[in-house]
């Protein structure tokens, strides 16, 4: 049994994971920095890199300790090495690198695209490559044929927009705070979907790409109007995104070629709506669906132990000089 030590530092989560090479996350620790962040709405990157330098260190050995194992009882120490905001990955990736040098065990610098990519694959293990892939978080929104470990073929991207981004700033617009996504979700429960009328960008269009600024904005402005509800437009604006998510990923279905499944990963897709909708598109199209559990769909470092558990098999490890990438396309 191989056993993967993560972390996770890339944007307001500070993350520290056990798992091993039979899918068991042996222990797993998150600290969230939402409260430092809240006055702001949003993540301000030096107070996230304070807060990741602060917690880092006491979260391994805390989390080391819940399993009851040392260092040396790990096989490799895996990092988000980007992309993301890049003091924070620095201080994730520098951790890393002290505990591999100290423990004298290699290192996996770990893409947090990746991680979201393969998390699925951690929670099922029936999943089998190539399989398509929505990838809807806070920076990043794409479609992709995921064929193997860093073998990606990127059908879609948001030409504006990450659907997350649009999630927030609609909860800015309507004053639910930050993190924005799920005060949508819940709000949309009590809200007409059909309440107020807003553009789908780009549905229908040939290539199957995102673009949310255009609804985002077109929020904005029916508010302003004064004439509708936040629940309406917090569930008009929700349905608006699945119509076009929805859209898009039927076209890029379409283009796939022979996939085993339809895997939706990242930060929304602990959206029920958007899980749902998925479902309903996979069945009628007579594809499996996957999602990974909530907690494995936002941030967290147990699916970059798992991208280095699979990396390590491979033999994929980095030398200690690897540096940190803020900008690091799969
Ligand atoms: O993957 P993630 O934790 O961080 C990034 O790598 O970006 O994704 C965070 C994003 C945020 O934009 C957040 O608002 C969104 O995921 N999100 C949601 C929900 N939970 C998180 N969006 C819609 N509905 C949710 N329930
Ligand atoms: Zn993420």
């Amino acid at each position: 049994m191989k056993i993967i030590l993560g972390i996770e530092s890339s944007c307001d989560e500070t993350a520290v994971a056990l798992v091993t090479d039979g899918r068991v996350i042996l222990a797993q620790r998150i600290a969230s920095q939402d409260e430092e962040h809240r006055p702001y709405g949003g993540v301000v990157p030096e107070i996230a890199a304070r807060a990741h330098a602060e917690r880092l260190a006491p979260m391994v050995e805390a989390t080391l300790a819940d399993a009851g194992l040392g260092l040396d009882d790990v096989d490799a120490i895996a990092a988000t090495a980007g992309p993301g905001l890049i003091g924070g990955v620095m201080v994730g990736l520098v951790t890393a690198k002290a505990l591999a040098m100290a423990a004298d065990k290699p290192l996996l610098a770990i893409n947090h695209l990746e991680g979201h990519a393969l998390s699925p694959r951690l929670a099922d293990s029936e999943l089998a490559y190539p399989y398509l892939l929505l990838l809807v978080s806070g920076g990043h929104c794409q479609l992709l044929r995921v064929n193997g470990v860093g073998d990606y073929t990127r059908l879609a991207t948001t030409i504006d927009d990450a659907l997350g981004e649009a999630f927030d700033k609609t909860a800015k617009v309507l004053g639910l705070g930050y993190p924005g996504g799920p005060a949508v979700e819940r709000l949309a429960l009590e809200g007409n979907p059909r309440g107020v009328p807003l553009p789908r960008p780009l549905l229908g269009g040939a290539e199957p790409h995102f673009s949310f600024a255009g609804l985002k904005s077109a929020v904005l402005r029916a508010y302003e109007t004064g004439q509708y509800s936040k629940a309406d437009l917090a569930a008009s604006f929700q349905q608006a995104a699945l119509d076009c998510v929805v859209d898009r990923t039927k076209r890029a279905m379409a283009a796939a070629g022979d996939v085993t499944a339809l895997v939706v990963a990242g930060g929304v897709a602990a959206n029920k709506a958007v899980r749902a909708a998925l479902e309903g598109l996979a069945a009628g199209a007579g594809l499996r669906f996957v999602a990974p559990p909530l907690k494995l769909c936002t941030d967290n470092a147990a699916m970059i132990a798992w991208a280095g558990v699979e990396r390590f098999a491979l033999g994929l490890t980095d030398p200690l000089d690897f540096a940190a990438r803020p900008r690091w396309p799969l």
